[in-house]
């Protein structure tokens, strides 16, 4: 039963779960009009205390697009926060004036004490360079539809590991299917977290290494899932000018690629990315954002048990 629960943490739902609401999500994907009203009176409030479009208006665009309303601020300075407001208050008393909370915030953890203190469900829509588990949705929506199983998979993750919270919450996601390997590809300094490799990967006896070269390992994968250096967790400018273009994805690399390697990348994009790349069919990320609105339509409306 999903109607009421939260969403922290990617693991936070049984497979059965995400399968129910990965299936709702491709429903709607192919019949979008018999879902315009399931939210008719109800309303999603998007707190975002750091910079976002594309998931905020991926959370109103699929709450508008299910009948319902939105309010919310993207620029906590404008808000009750900059008057020093606490984010538990802020959640309760805008628990009152919706039925479900999309919420971004830069500290790590900041939605488990937001939905300690809501009496709606909160939804975590990025907390710093933690997880991102809706992003997760679109990603397993994504690969579940073109490659048809989220199984016996290589997947390489190249860029910033360390930071990207997609990342995170990805690998935790597929680790549950069988058979899945991980090329983990970055700078040393942008490995990702030791909490993932032991917690996640090592303990589950998942098959993962960890390479610099991107050229050398693309012809292993079935999905490269590429992601930008997240410039606003560095702490100093200097570290990040020297690592921002340690991975360029072009024509060149794409060449060595096979054939049914699918490409992903969470947007936004900086430069790692060649733009010649996008006319390549293999080239999935816009998909991926489409996708990502259908996932959260679908999460939307069986946390709000509508469905
Ligand atoms: C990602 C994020 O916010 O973590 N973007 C997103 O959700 N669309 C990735 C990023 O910002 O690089």
């Amino acid at each position: 039963m999903l109607k009421g629960r939260n969403l922290i943490d990617p693991m936070d739902f049984t497979l059965e779960e995400v399968e129910e609401i990965l299936n709702l999500a491709e429903n709607i994907s192919k019949k979008r009009e018999d879902y315009a009203h399931l939210c008719d009176g109800k309303i999603l409030a998007t707190l975002f205390y750091e910079p976002s479009t594309r998931t905020r208006l991926s959370f109103e665009s699929a709450m508008l697009r299910l009948g319902g309303k939105v309010l919310g601020f993207s620029e906590p300075n404008s808000s009750s926060v900059s008057k020093g407001e606490t984010l538990a208050d802020t959640v309760r008393v805008v628990s009152c004036y919706s039925d479900i909370i999309a919420m971004r915030h830069p500290k790590e953890g900041a939605p488990i004490v937001a939905a300690d203190y809501a009496s709606v469900p909160i939804i975590n829509a990025g907390d710093g360079g933690h997880q991102h588990p809706t992003q997760t949705l679109a990603d397993l929506l994504t690969i579940r539809s073109i490659k048809g199983k989220l199984s016996n998979l290589t997947i390489g993750f190249c860029g910033d590991l360390k930071f990207g919270r997609t990342v995170h919450s990805l690998i935790k996601a597929l680790s549950r299917y069988e058979n899945n390997k991980f090329i983990l590809i970055s700078p040393k300094e942008l490995q990702i977290p030791q909490y993932i490799k032991s917690e996640i990967l090592e303990k589950n006896n998942i098959e993962f290494t960890q390479v610099e070269n991107l050229e050398q390992v693309i012809n292993k994968l079935d999905i490269l899932y590429m992601t930008r250096i997240q410039k606003e967790r560095f702490n100093n400018e200097e570290d990040y000018l020297r690592l921002k273009d340690s991975y360029i994805l072009d024509k060149g690399k794409m060449d060595r690629a096979s054939k049914d390697m699918i490409v992903l990348h969470p947007l936004p994009r900086v430069n790692e990315i060649d733009y010649e790349v996008d006319k390549d069919e293999r080239a999935c990320y816009f998909k991926q954002a489409q996708y990502g609105m259908y996932a959260r339509m679908a999460l939307i409306s069986k946390l709000l048990g509508v469905i």
